[in-house]
């Protein structure tokens, strides 16, 4: 599949992005272990997502869909989950596989995961060795450092103090929930912070979860189900605000977008590129939301690094696109982890972005983008990575030319109407899927 992309000149409207992919992972993966129903809204019903619904009722789970985004999930509590009759296959989502390793850590039972070629290739030593040193059995290829691989669990788990070299929530999330199935008191401590949906939506859930910096402990206890609504993605959201600021005459609405403090790093760097990025708050219960408007703006280049890099790790595909054309330089340091998501994405800027016209220079950890480029349509591939894709579509919407993008299929793993939905802000067919 592929998407053939047109300059346009305009963007105007307001449009809504599809529910959160990491709120919406958790809400089934904590709706299976708790005790009593768990009712979901806005849940994202792309690839990702759907995987990790899969995979719990290949664990036994009960889930019913209740209408659009409107998911039942009748938990069994802490052990109503059973031995899958076959190998689970989490598909391209690391947060599937990883989290539910936690899971798996706590069950006295095999099982096997497995996921597509991309998520095969992903490390995954980061969650097997504190899952190992709490007790758990992990084995399988590349040193038992790759998927598939096998678990089986053991109850109790060892209570662990796991600092992290990686500031990764996926590796934070799988020690909490095998923490709910520790002797004692668990904690996590990462070099900077990373999303914190897990333990927001523990807390909701009914855990005992306690935050002190860069330091999170989790008390081991019943979970009870619950009412969740999801908010909109604010990942899925800056491929608007990125096309917002960058196209010459536009001004775009998003509405209900999850804003928590631990994602919105690309909102900050939107506003010291110049770009403001307004914020109407809306509800503000378990996970904030907002509404967030943004109009064409001369950019300028940024500096990214530190504990900023955690907090819009998924959103620097399109803040290449912002600086490749902005005055001056952008520098991205202290990403190495860039390099093992869906893609390399360090590599897959500098070329595919590269090939458009951008001025790339990788580095180990990050980028330089010289900026002030003038893009031309080529023609480009996504590598099978969803957040290369659209990012490129941006790219596609101010260069000179048509722009072609080939292995798009892979978008449905998080925003299945992205087409549409910016199709619908250009007021024209500015991005078309050919088979
Ligand atoms: C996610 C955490 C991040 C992010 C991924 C989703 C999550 O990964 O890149 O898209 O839902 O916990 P890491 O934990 O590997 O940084």
């Amino acid at each position: 599949m592929r998407f053939r992309v047109r300059p346009v000149r305009r963007l105007a409207g307001t449009a809504e992005v599809p529910g959160d992919k990491s709120i919406s992972h958790r809400a089934a993966l904590l709706g299976a272990l708790a005790e009593g129903p768990t009712e979901v809204r806005g849940y994202l019903e792309a690839e990702d997502c759907l995987r990790t619904i899969a995979a719990v009722q290949a664990l036994g789970v009960e889930v019913t869909r209740k209408g659009p985004g409107h998911w039942r999930i009748a938990g069994g509590g802490a052990t109503g989950l059973g031995e899958p009759a076959d190998v689970v296959d989490c598909g391209n989502s690391g947060t599937t596989a990883r989290l539910l390793a936690g899971v798996l850590a706590g069950q006295p039972f095999w099982t096997f995961l497995t996921g597509d070629e991309s998520l095969r290739r992903r490390p995954m030593a980061r969650i097997a060795e504190p899952l190992r040193a709490m007790g758990a059995t992990v084995v399988g290829r590349a040193g038992s450092t790759r998927l598939p691989l096998a678990y089986r669990g053991v109850r109790p788990l060892r209570a662990i103090d796991h600092e992290t070299p990686v500031a990764s929530a996926q590796v934070k999330s799988a020690v909490l929930l095998a923490g709910l199935f520790a002797d004692g008191p668990v904690s996590v401590i990462e070099p900077a912070v990373s999303r914190d949906h897990s333990e927001r939506m523990l807390r909701t859930f009914g855990a005992r979860v306690v935050t002190e910096g860069r330091r999170v402990s989790l008390t081991p206890g019943p979970l009870r189900g619950a009412t969740l609504r999801v908010p909109g993605d604010v990942s899925s959201a800056a491929f608007f605000l990125v096309a917002g600021a960058i196209v010459p005459d536009a001004q775009v609405t998003l509405d209900h977008v999850g804003v928590n403090p631990t994602r919105t790093g690309l909102l900050e760097v939107l506003d010291a590129m110049g770009a403001t990025v307004e914020r109407q708050a809306a509800v503000d219960d378990d996970e904030p939301t907002a509404s967030l408007a943004i109009a064409s703006a001369a950019l300028r280049g940024v500096s990214v690094g530190g504990a900023l890099v955690p907090r819009m790790i998924d959103e620097i595909p399109v803040l290449a696109v912002a600086a490749a054309v902005a005055a001056g330089r952008t520098e991205v340091r202290d990403a190495g982890e860039l390099r093992v998501k869906e893609s390399d994405r360090i590599a897959a800027l500098a070329g595919q972005l590269g090939r458009m016209g951008a001025r790339i220079e990788e580095r180990p950890d990050g980028m330089v983008i010289e900026g002030g480029a003038r893009l031309t349509g080529a023609a480009v591939s996504s590598g099978g990575d969803h957040r290369m894709a659209m990012a490129l579509a941006v790219a596609g919407l101010v260069a000179d030319g048509e722009t072609v993008i080939e292995d798009v299929a892979c978008v449905a793993t998080s925003f299945p109407a992205f087409a549409e939905t910016l199709n619908a802000l250009a007021g024209m067919p500015a991005v078309t899927v050919e088979p």
